[in-house]
């Protein structure tokens, strides 16, 4: 989303109401995240590892795990960290290290320069008004030789729902997603020795339209364009919505389209 429009803390309030609920509703962000983490070089020695856009931890867990070292998990959302640091006394207490939690924003890190081994962020950059700015601050905060693991929703996500609204009225009720060559232009720009960018799409499957906006609503990835109608939605305009979405139902079910953009990039040693 690369809307200037996006309000910071309608997106950390939107996340943390939606903390309780994410992880049940969170299958695809599991399966683009577990891709990233598969995608780091298994040679990567990281002793100080962020997880930003940490969210409930879930990948802030596994990156301690992986590197033996207790991560740091960055938020915006303080209702994110605070559930997910109570998964640190529940069954993740089993591991030996427990990870940090810190509110702090992606495009101001409060991070010393040259401190990082590897900042790792899934699907948490596309609520960044500015992503060459959070590309910047990562960059900074990293080690010579460190490594920038990230990755973003690009254009063509949620293409389905975009298209029912737009038969039904004239407001934005879908993020807008950066085109994958604006991306790569930004990440040409960024001053990383090296980089690579890999797209992928994932589909998903609904009965009804009902299951994947009740989806969006507990991820707490609800539409913050400013754009957007303010009050309840219709249920004329509801029917409409329904009506327009059957026209993308395909034998498997509804289907809703993610395009993930998997990037990493290395600081020059
Ligand atoms: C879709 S969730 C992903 C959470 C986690 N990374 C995962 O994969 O399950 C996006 C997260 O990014 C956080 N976020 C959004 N904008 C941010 C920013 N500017 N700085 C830090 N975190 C941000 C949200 O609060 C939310 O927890």
């Amino acid at each position: 989303m690369s809307e200037t429009a996006i309000d910071k803390q309608r997106v950390a309030d939107s996340f943390s109401r939606a903390a309780a609920t994410y992880d049940q509703a969170a299958a695809f962000q599991r399966s683009a995240g577990s891709n990233l983490l598969a995608r780091i070089p298994a040679q990567l020695q990281a002793h100080e590892i962020v997880d930003l856009g940490a969210g409930t931890g879930y990948f802030t867990r596994a990156l301690t795990q992986r590197f033996a070292v207790a991560a740091a998990g960055l938020d915006l959302a303080e209702g994110m960290l605070r559930f997910a640091r109570q998964c640190n006394g529940s069954e993740h207490a089993l591991l030996d290290r427990q990870p940090r939690w810190v509110v702090a924003d992606a495009e101001a890190l409060p991070l010393r320069p040259a401190s990082q081994d590897l900042i790792f962020s899934s699907l948490a950059l596309q609520w960044c008004p500015d992503l060459a700015r959070a590309i910047a601050e990562a960059r900074q905060a990293l080690r010579p030789g460190g490594c920038l693991a990230f990755n973003t929703l690009v254009e063509g996500t949620l293409f389905e729902l975009q298209r029912a609204w737009q038969s039904v009225d004239a407001f934005v009720h879908v993020n807008r997603f950066m085109p994958s060559d604006e991306l790569r232009q930004i990440l040409a720009a960024s001053g990383f020795s090296h980089w690579r960018c890999d797209l992928e799409t994932h589909v998903l499957r609904y009965g009804q339209l009902g299951e994947l906006t009740r989806e969006l609503k507990a991820l707490g990835a609800h539409n913050i364009n400013q754009g957007r109608p303010g009050g309840l939605t219709g249920r004329a305009r509801l029917r409409a919505l329904t009506q327009a979405y059957e026209a993308f139902r395909q034998p498997e079910g509804l289907p809703a389209t993610y395009q993930v953009a998997q990037i990493l990039m290395f600081k020059e040693s």
